[in-house]
């Protein structure tokens, strides 16, 4: 793959990374990407892949994700979530290209009574939090030219996600428990996809750190049960199932999770433009953009 418009896409098989590889395909813009075959924790990988390419933009999706799994092998999401970051933000300086790179709101204790701001110091209560901060932290100090954008409950399409699991549940499953009491915002992948294709496209230079989610804030329980309703709705389910409320105590998980990390997103409809919508209009636009990948799958 050619990189004639200087974009290097990192992480480009996950779940996010997979769409905007849609998005950028369908605006047409040609870029260079990787995955796990481009170690981002691998100063040389980053070195070679880049040698004689001309980059002006780096999006990185590249990241360790396991929430869980980040409590028994912190050092694993420290290699990538932070010292892998910290490659790409000197790597990004030195070719004197422009950084997009995604945190998380498990930055936050989920402790605040309002939406969380930029400005609100994190205080995260797992390693997966931990590392994803130092992350940040570390791409600062290493790239002037950065954009940060901190999303909550990302779901898409592609991989495994809140919504594509729920699906199967409501397939496989006689009733379904869901957490009550842990409060977010969803965000759509191909809507950040969409928004992060047109900042490229804008060039802008507005570095910084934002909040990105969608509007409206709920618990997982009242997502799952629109997501049937929809699922109903649009043919992928054939009957509805009981959904039980239950506590996050009930449903004990290794990390922690922030109940109620709920991010601002003024400052990136304001200063970036980003278009940001209900999220239950959103829910609707995933459905019918996995009915449309199922019909386009031999
Ligand atoms: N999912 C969420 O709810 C959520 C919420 C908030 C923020 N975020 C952030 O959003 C971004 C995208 O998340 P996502 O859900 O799209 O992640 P994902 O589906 O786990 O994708 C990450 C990709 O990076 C690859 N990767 C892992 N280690 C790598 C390394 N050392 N070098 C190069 N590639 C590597 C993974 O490969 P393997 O699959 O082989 O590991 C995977 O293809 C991440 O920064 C994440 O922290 C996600």
């Amino acid at each position: 793959m050619s990189a004639a418009n200087g974009i290097w896409l990192l992480g480009d098989r996950g779940m996010l990374g997979r769409q905007i590889v849609v998005e950028l395909q369908k605006s047409g813009i040609a870029f260079a990407a990787s995955d796990r075959e481009v170690d981002i924790s691998d100063w040389p990988s980053l070195k070679a892949f880049s040698s004689g390419k001309k980059i002006s933009w780096i999006i990185n999706c590249a990241a360790y994700t396991a929430v869980d799994q980040a409590e028994i092998d912190s050092a694993a999401a420290f290699r990538v979530n932070a010292a892998g970051v910290e490659n790409l933000a000197k790597l990004a300086a030195g070719l004197g290209a422009k950084l997009v790179h995604f945190s998380t709101d498990y930055v936050f204790d989920g402790r605040a009574r309002r939406p969380y701001l930029e400005s609100d110091p994190p205080r995260p209560l797992s390693q997966y939090g931990q590392s994803k901060w130092q992350g940040e932290k570390l791409l600062t100090a290493n790239c002037p030219s950065a954009f940060i954008f901190r999303i909550s409950w990302l779901y898409g399409v592609f991989g495994n996600n809140f919504v594509n699991t729920m699906l199967r549940i409501f397939r496989e499953k006689e009733v379904a428990r869901m957490v009550n009491d842990q409060f977010g915002s969803p965000t759509y992948a191909a809507a950040l996809a969409g928004n992060i294709v047109r900042l490229i496209e804008s060039g802008s230079e507005r570095y910084g750190l934002y909040h990105y989610c969608y509007g409206g804030v709920i618990p997982w329980f009242d997502f799952a049960a629109c997501i049937m309703d929809l699922a109903l709705k649009s043919g992928w389910i054939e009957k509805k199932i009981p959904l039980l409320a239950v506590s996050t105590s009930e449903f004990p998980t290794r990390a922690a999770r922030p109940l109620r990390a709920v991010l601002d997103n003024g400052k990136v409809v304001r200063e970036l433009g980003f278009r940001v919508v209900d999220w239950q209009l959103n829910l609707k636009d995933f459905f019918r953009e996995k009915a449309l990948l199922e019909k386009s799958q031999p």
